[in-house]
């Protein structure tokens, strides 16, 4: 048991991604990308067509084992993300989550924080047991140098899709609730940090490596609401997470935090964070000695390939070959996207990396 153990920690420090995570530089930088399982990629549309609904997808072993592997057996990434949604806890908790084909995700607004379920513990659990299944089996079929990243949305962005009913361009339902009834608001934050920490420790136990919180709209919120409602729910997170798991690392991704991304990387207690294409470079490398970063190439340009595709690659690279780097997309990858692009992208890494 302690061998294994030991061996296990000797396998967990080749990984080059958990290397970075832990402060250090790798050269070339380690690279994956967000979105990296989906509808760009023909043989996840051809799998996708064999579920009745995206939901259903998530919660077949065997389809999100076939999901997370699918951008590993083409391109030589770093790590495997997870083929799951953050939206998996709201349907957890009891709300009706249902994805309409081009349309997004469509959720049932909450009319009251009371209607959802007790007992997050057993919800959570029960529901999303088919999730910790998969993992297992990812794990196992991984090579030991690829790492596993398990994730969850953030409490402040997984509460706007339940407040609004989806997605959202103003937040006008969740900046109304969060400004007139704090109490209340307060009360669904707790939940879905209390939620979080189950799926996450669950993901964790079932063999993820290191776990991504998505903040996808922190952009929105004023920097007093961005300190209450993302960095600290954040911080609650990543500190139940390190006192069952201490070495465990953990990814943030504050997406638009812009000038509150020192107060981010200095409050959440994160090993990593994730930046989104609106950051300079120069910015993303005056936080490298205190945190590992992540990103951040504009999804777009990864889409249109060509000359500037190329030379912001290895400006990328350049800039932030200083520090811990690992080398992402700024947001998610677009349906629309060529694969050729990802394998031009990972091999450019690969090569720039080393100049
Ligand atoms: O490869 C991976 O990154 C792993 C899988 C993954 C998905 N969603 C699969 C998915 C991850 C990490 C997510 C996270 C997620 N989901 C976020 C945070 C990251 C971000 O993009 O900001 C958010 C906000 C969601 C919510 C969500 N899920 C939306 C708004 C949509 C509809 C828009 C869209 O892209 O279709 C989804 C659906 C979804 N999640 C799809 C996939 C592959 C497409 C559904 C399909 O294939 O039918």
């Amino acid at each position: 048991m302690h061998n294994a153990t030991v061996l296990e920690a000797d396998r967990q420090s080749e990984r080059a991604l958990i290397k970075v995570l832990g402060g250090h530089r790798v050269d070339p930088p380690p690279v994956w990308l967000m979105r990296q399982a989906g509808r760009y990629l023909p043989e996840y549309r051809a799998l996708r067509k064999t579920a009745r609904n995206f939901l259903d997808f998530c919660y077949t072993p065997e389809l999100a084992i076939e999901a997370t592997l699918q951008p590993i057996r083409r391109f030589d990434l770093d790590a495997a993300i997870l083929f799951c949604d953050i939206l998996v806890i709201p349907d957890a908790l009891g709300v009706d989550v249902q994805f309409v084909e081009g349309e997004g995700p469509k959720l049932v607004p909450l009319q009251s924080v009371s209607t959802l379920t007790s007992d997050v513990d057993s919800a959570v659990g029960e529901k999303l047991a088919p999730v910790y299944t998969a993992i297992e089996a990812i794990r196992a079929a991984l090579p030991d140098d690829k790492t596993l990243i398990g994730f969850a949305g953030a409490p402040w962005t997984v509460a706007t899709y339940m407040i609004e009913g989806g997605s959202s361009r103003d937040f006008a339902a969740t900046k109304t609730l969060m400004w007139s009834d704090p109490v209340e608001f307060g009360r669904l934050i707790d939940i879905l940090v209390e939620a979080s920490i189950i799926h996450l420790s669950a993901q964790i136990r079932a063999g993820a490596d290191v776990v991504q919180i998505f903040d996808s709209w922190s952009g929105v919120l004023p920097a007093p609401e961005f300190r209450r409602w993302c960095i600290e729910p954040t911080r609650r997170i990543v500190d139940a997470l390190k006192s069952v798991f201490p070495d465990l690392p953990v990814i943030g991704f504050p997406r638009g935090a812009g000038a509150m991304i020192e107060d981010f990387v200095q409050g959440s207690g994160v090993d990593g964070v994730s930046l989104d294409s609106s950051m300079p470079l120069r910015t993303a490398a005056a936080l490298q000695p205190r945190v590992a970063v992540q990103g951040n190439l504009d999804p777009i340009l990864l889409m249109t390939g060509g000359d500037a595709f190329q030379q912001r690659i290895s400006e990328t690279i350049s800039a932030l070959s200083g520090g811990p780097h690992i080398f992402n997309l700024g947001h998610g990858v677009l349906p629309s996207t060529p694969p050729d692009h990802v394998q031009a992208l990972v091999d450019m890494v690969r090569e720039r990396g080393a100049a």
